[in-house]
């Protein structure tokens, strides 16, 4: 039977891809560290569930396609204290910044057309960055949308870490800027921001009217995003913005302990992230994939493994990233210092071949010099969703 090519087209997700693997390592019973997948382990806020518990309607009914009015208020609460005013019609409440995703490239693309080459449609742009942990600054985020009003564009920016930036400076959302309202798209979630990823809510926010009742069909079309998740993501959203301050000094925490182990490795390349809660790094070896089947496979350290996402999938430009890892920083210091020692021992075993390891991977060289693959050297990351999804 024929299946759809678009979906032939679509790879396995590289965060999830040796999950059917670590399943047998933790059976043989190993421990697995996960830094493969963007779920962090901080509390959910107390509100959260304080709404679920609160909630008792009668008949457990569809929410608007348009949403909750009590998440939208929430939602312009917190935009409001970010500076930035908005009408509840400039917020559409989705099934997480997925679906936000999935519903904005719908809404702007056509077949055919792609984001940032020709027949360019939109510019999709993550800030803070996953894969990387980049920050735009005010000015390159102004360069972005300049650039998106001269040629008539959207530049989609997916804020989901909006408040993960570890230089001292808040970030600028692209909605803070006067005088592109046709312009801009963000997209937001409450997965990240505040640790509740379960909830699938996220959201479609712009002032761009012809933009946002085509948004609307796809909403419709679907219905609505969950009712009982969207009363409780309202109680989030309207945390007091003090809440961030802890959260965001215990992922700072991490990322310093991640780079200091990172640092201790040989042959090991990275660029210390300045915001969201990941880090790209290229290991001397020549095929993280091979690497990772290895780890889960044959090694073991005191019991213990260590898993992260290989880096190919999210670079567009073929044959980037072959030799490079996404890390999350979602577990705490503690265990990620036993993370670094994993992977530290790893890659010593894997280089020398000898200790409790069955065999080394197949393609592992030692003395390869890694070439960290970034925009610095012509290589183009794919839409992060693209790796997601
Ligand atoms: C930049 C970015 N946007 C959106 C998402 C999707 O998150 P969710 O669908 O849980 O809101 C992710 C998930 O990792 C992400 O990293």
């Amino acid at each position: 039977m024929k299946l759809s090519s678009k979906m032939a087209r679509c790879g396995l997700s590289p965060m999830r891809k040796f999950n059917g693997e670590a399943a047998k390592t933790v059976e043989r019973g190993i421990k697995i560290y996960h830094l493969n997948i963007g779920q962090p382990d901080i509390r959910t806020p107390q509100a959260f569930y304080d709404a679920l518990k609160s909630f008792n309607q009668p008949v457990l009914a569809y929410a608007p396609s348009s949403g909750m009015p009590e998440l939208l208020d929430a939602v312009r609460g917190y935009y409001k204290r970010i500076g930035v005013e908005l009408s509840r019609t400039q917020i559409l409440p989705t099934s997480g910044g997925s679906e936000a995703l999935q519903m904005t490239m719908a809404t702007i693309l056509d077949d055919g057309d792609e984001l940032l080459v020709e027949h360019t449609r939109a510019i999709l742009i993550s800030n803070p960055g996953n894969p990387t942990g980049s920050v735009l600054t005010p000015e390159e985020l102004k360069l972005m949308l300049d650039i998106a009003k001269e040629h008539d564009l959207i530049l989609v920016c997916d804020e989901v870490y909006r408040e993960f930036v570890y230089g001292g400076e808040p970030l600028m959302s692209a909605l803070q800027f006067a005088g592109y309202e046709e312009n801009v798209v963000v997209i937001d979630s409450v997965s990240k921001r505040f640790s509740a990823c379960g909830a699938r809510v996220g959201m479609v926010i712009s002032k761009n009217k012809a933009f946002m009742s085509e948004v609307m069909k796809w909403c419709q079309c679907r219905l609505c995003s969950a009712t009982v998740d969207q009363v409780a993501a309202a109680a989030l959203y309207a945390l007091d913005p003090s809440y961030f301050d802890e959260v965001r000094a215990e992922y700072k925490n991490r990322r310093d302990t991640l780079m200091r182990k990172l640092r201790e490795l040989p042959g090991v390349v990275c660029e210390e992230p300045k915001g969201a809660f990941y880090v790209m790094a290229a290991l001397p070896v020549d095929d993280a994939d091979t690497f990772q089947h290895w780890l889960l496979s044959d090694f073991d350290d005191h019991g213990e493994t260590v898993m992260f996402a290989c880096g190919e999938p999210f670079y567009a430009t073929p044959g980037k990233g072959k030799n490079e890892v996404r890390m999350a920083y979602t577990i705490n210091c503690q265990d990620l210092e036993r993370a670094g020692g994993r992977r530290r021992r790893g890659a010593i075993c894997a280089a020398v071949g000898k200790r409790k390891e069955k065999r080394k991977p197949a393609a592992f060289s030692g003395h390869r010099k890694p070439e960290l693959g970034n925009t610095k050297t012509g290589a183009v990351f794919r839409p992060c969703f693209f790796a997601s999804i």
